[in-house]
Parts: structure tokens; C-alpha cells; sequence
């Protein structure tokens, strides 16, 4: 069977064609179309600019994914996302649905992320347990089995990506932050300046990022001009908030993988520790990262929750897809 995908939920127009045999996954086409320089001037994503871009590049893409293969069913991002950006996806897909009379789809995008790791590794079991750290989420998902996810922890205000963007904007760097705050943390030393691991040792799952900001706010300007010490010292609290919430949910919950998902997920101090760290406390669980490509948002993560789907059967009549922005991954059900 062939899946097409698209996602449209935020600044990457993304289009993928995913071919599923006998279980095996084939990537066929990948495309992301980054609004990334278009919005950087701003300091962060403008949503009626991301729709226009949307709207001017979506036909294109979906034209050189697709060449001549009609595929077999479409899955779209549904949610969460900026309304005005999902409606463009939403509308494609279902046109697309329509005009072919083909099956479609619609993928919780949070959900998405983390069943991008079956991509890399089909034979992952359930319950797992799903890290995700984007710029708009910081979530704790317990997957019961695709379609069946409790949301065991959530940030209480800023999401780890969001905090990565906005200390980079206090810091003086560009636009997204997280890339920005790595790069400069080779030169640095994370252990030069104390900033504080918000919530770290509390009772529940959640997080809380606003503090770790405002805490680079108050340097002083003496700190805060050895840029590489910050870099360093923010990103290792980061790290420690995410590896302690984590390890300790995963000993707590009858697990049999722990998989993770979002931008923040590219950063390679926090793979190599969080792998570290999982394979000398938990080393009884096996664990799996997403592709580079499929950390930050892509359609080739929708193409493969459309699969779970298909497989249970759960499609969606064109007439009845709409957008739903504040979309949980708790209210997806198969
Ligand atoms: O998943 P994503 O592409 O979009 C959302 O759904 O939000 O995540 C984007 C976020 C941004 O906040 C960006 O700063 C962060 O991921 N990010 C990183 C890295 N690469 C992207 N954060 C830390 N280290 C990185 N290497
Ligand atoms: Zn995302």
C-alpha cells in the first residue's frame, strides 16, 4: 500500500510517499518546504504568514511527490496546530480524497511524532513510553498501542523548544534557538554558571520551562557575555529536566520501549545522554530515536500514523475533516 502525507500544522509544508509491504516501510519521497528564513526577522512563526506560504507551495510539492503514483490512501495532520496553517493540508487532503474516492486519514500530530520511530524500527513493542519536545510541546505520552495514549506529564507553561528560542532571543542569536544554543555550546562549559532544573524532583510527570528563562534574563551582563558558558550551562539543565522526568516515569510504568520526537530531539548532547543514561539505568528496555530527518515536523511521521490507522480501519469521509487546533493526543481513539 502507498501512503501520501502532508502536513501543513505550523511553518513546514511537508508531502511524503510512504510504501508499506508485508510491513516494511519504504520512504519514496520526503519533502519539507521550511518557512524557517521567512519568519526568522520576526523572531518566531507569523501564522497568516505560514498559511500564504502554505497555500503558494503545497500544489508544488504535492506535484513532485506524487509524478504519476495515485496512492492508496491519504493521511493528514489534523492537530494541534495554527488553524489557519492545518486548514491547508486539510483542504488538500481532502480534495485529493474526493476526487480519487481513495481512504483518508486524519493524524494527531503529537501522535505523529512518535510513531515516527517505528519508521526506523518496526518491530518496537507497546506500551512505550514517548518523549516529545517541540517548540509548541513538552509531553509524556503512555502508548498503550497505536490509538491509545494517556498524557502522563505536559509543561505547565513554556514548551523546551519555545525556552531554547526564547533564551537564544535574550542571548542575542538568530532564529530558531535551538540549533543556534547548541552550536555555541562545543566552546562552552556546562557546568560554569548554576541555573536552576525546574520541577526536576517533583511528585508528578509534568514540566516547567519559564523559570530556566527568566534565569538567563538575570545574568549578569558579565555572564552573559561568554555566550559558549551559557550555551552550555542552559542546555545541560535542559537536558538533566528531560533525562530525570523521563527516567523516572519510564521505571514507574510497565514499559516495553521508550521512543522520542520533536525538533528539541535533534540536539545531540541530549540523545547521547538520554541513550547513556537509559542504557545504564534501564538497559531491559529497548529505546529509539528518530531519524535526523524526523525529528523536526515532517510528513513522512503522518504517512506512518496513517498506517497504524489503516490498519485498524479508522479513516474519516472527506465531508466530515476538519481542523482542530488545541487537538489532545489523549482524545485520539481508533
Ligand atoms: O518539532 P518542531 O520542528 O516544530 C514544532 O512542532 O514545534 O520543533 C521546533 C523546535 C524549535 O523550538 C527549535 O529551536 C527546536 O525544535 N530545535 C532544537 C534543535 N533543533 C531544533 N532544540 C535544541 N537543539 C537542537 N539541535
Ligand atoms: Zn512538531
Amino acid at each position: 500500500m502507498t501512503i501520501l502525507g502532508i502536513e501543513t500544522s505550523c511553518d513546514e509544508t511537508a508531502v511524503s510517499l510512504l510504501r508499506v509491504e508485508d510491513g516494511v516501510f519504504t520512504l519514496e519521497k520526503n519533502l519539507v518546504s521550511s518557512q524557517i528564513a521567512i519568519h526568522a526577522p520576526h523572531g518566531g512563526v507569523v501564522p497568516e504568514v505560514a498559511a500564504r506560504e502554505h497555500v503558494a507551495t503545497i500544489s508544488h510539492l504535492l506535484k513532485e511527490a506524487l509524478g504519476d503514483t495515485r496512492p492508496d490512501a491519504i493521511a493528514v495532520t489534523g492537530g494541534p496546530g495554527l488553524v489557519t496553517s492545518l486548514l491547508v493540508g486539510v483542504q488538500a487532503a481532502k480534495t485529493l480524497s474526493a476526487a480519487w474516492n481513495i481512504p483518508l486519514v486524519r493524524v494527531n500530530h503529537i501522535e505523529a511524532h512518535l510513531l515516527a520511530n517505528w519508521l526506523e524500527n518496526p518491530a518496537l513493542s507497546f506500551p512505550a513510553l514517548g518523549l516529545v519536545v517541540s517548540g509548541g510541546h513538552t509531553e509524556l505520552v503512555l502508548m498503550h498501542e497505536p490509538g491509545s495514549y494517556e498524557l502522563i506529564g505536559r509543561t505547565r507553561d513554556d514548551a523546551v523548544g519555545e525556552c531554547f528560542d526564547k533564551a537564544a532571543k535574550l542571548l542575542g542569536l538568530g532564529y530558531p534557538g535551538g540549533p543556534e544554543i547548541a552550536k555555541r555550546t562545543l566552546e562552552g562549559n556546562p557546568k560554569a554558571i548554576d541555573l536552576p532544573r525546574p520541577m526536576m524532583h517533583s511528585n508528578d510527570f509534568d514540566f516547567s520551562f519559564s523559570g530556566l528563562k527568566t534565569a538567563v534574563l538575570y545574568l549578569t551582563p558579565e555572564q552573559k557575555q561568554n555566550i559558549a558558558d551559557v550555551s552550555a550551562s542552559f542546555q545541560q539543565a535542559v537536558i538533566d529536566v528531560l533525562i530525570s522526568k523521563t527516567l523516572k516515569a519510564a521505571s514507574q510504568y510497565d514499559i516495553r520501549s521508550i521512543v522520542f520526537g520533536g525538533g528539541v530531539m535533534a540536539n545531540k548532547e541530549l540523545r547521547s545522554q538520554m541513550k547513556m543514561m537509559i542504557e545504564s539505568k534501564l538497559s531491559h528496555l529497548t529505546h529509539q530515536f528518530p531519524g535526523n530527518y524526523a525529528c523536526t515536523d515532517n510528513a513522512a511521521m503522518i504517512a506512518a500514523a496513517g498506517y497504524f490507522h489503516m490498519q485498524k480501519g479508522d479513516t474519516i469521509d472527506w465531508k466530515n475533516l476538519d481542523a482542530d487546533p488545541n487537538w489532545e493526543i489523549e482524545h485520539v481513539t481508533y
